[in-house]
């Protein structure tokens, strides 16, 4: 049976005997409103580990003053039944006091350079020091040796595992795949603002990042693969912020070199921003 645990002193007293008992921690953080994808990274951190807990935080340091962090959807009932199938142990519910308990105006901040500043970054400004830090909170409070994040947010995941890494963070991270509705749209809490004719759209981002790398891996040259990707997803109705083609690293791939590559679209469709990605290799 699932615990759903509201107070650090408690969850730190599970977590404490777990580790006397020599248990391994997963941990799975998220924002609630949950899905397969989210359910996919509790199985794969159970994998890793004796014990999973997953946390539920609508974290308001990574929404900007336009976004939508009001009316994000919040299912609790239905997120607490779904962990418990999934094989989830402990349910960490904070509220926002016990997160940023000198108020959010007041709270300490990660900030990562670099990775953090390109792509989302540049289009949600200080979005990834929200993740940041409250990603470190949440590291500091649950204590655990491995942690799961989706795919999806490639992005993010290059960022968690800089600052993991740079911090010195004694946490092991872990990414899963990105799991897709049957058409191929990337499974996302914010898929259900879509109206249903924005939902029989919205795949197109996943058919563009197919036909990017296909364009990619036949010789085109990438700034007319951005260019068509671009196009393609305007004359569907999508205002894109971005549809690139960049190495792992986000730097911008040499025409004509080989190696991995992943193409990265975050287009606004009506109300909704969907971001999607698809990694692949360029042969050399
Ligand atoms: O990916 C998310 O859902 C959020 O950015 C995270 C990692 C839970 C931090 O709030």
């Amino acid at each position: 049976m699932i615990q759903t645990i509201t107070r650090l002193d408690q969850l730190r007293a599970t977590v404490t005997a777990w580790k006397r008992e020599g248990l391994r921690i997963g941990f799975v953080p998220t924002m609630g409103n949950l899905h397969a994808g989210h359910y996919s990274l509790v199985k794969l951190a159970r994998q890793h580990a004796d014990r999973v807990v997953s946390s539920v935080f609508v974290n308001p340091t990574q929404f900007g003053p336009n976004e939508d962090f009001t009316r994000y959807p919040r299912t609790p009932d239905a997120d607490t039944s779904g962990l418990q199938a999934a094989g989830c142990d402990v349910l960490w519910l904070p509220e926002v006091e016990a997160m940023y308990p000198f108020g959010v105006e007041l709270a300490a901040k990660v900030h990562v350079p670099g990775v953090s500043a390109v792509l989302e970054g540049a289009h949600r400004p200080g979005h990834f020091d929200g993740v940041c830090t409250v990603v470190t909170r949440l590291f500091n409070q649950v204590q655990a040796d491995v942690a799961a994040f989706g795919s999806k947010d490639f992005q993010q995941l290059a960022v968690i595992r800089q600052m993991v890494a740079d911090l010195q963070v004694p946490i092991e991270i872990i990414a899963g795949a990105i799991v897709r509705e049957d058409d191929g749209l990337a499974m996302s809490s914010r898929n259900q603002y879509l109206s249903p004719q924005e939902r029989a759209v919205a795949p197109l981002v996943h058919r563009t990042l197919l036909a990017m790398r296909d364009a990619m891996q036949a010789g085109v040259q990438r700034a007319v693969v951005e260019a068509d990707a671009d196009k393609a997803l305007r004359d569907a109705g999508f205002v894109p912020d971005y549809a690139v083609i960049r190495c792992p690293d986000f730097s911008e791939p040499a025409d004509g070199a080989g190696g991995a590559r992943v193409a990265l679209i975050a287009a606004k469709l009506g109300r909704t921003r969907l971001i999607d990605n698809l990694e692949f290799v360029l042969p050399g």
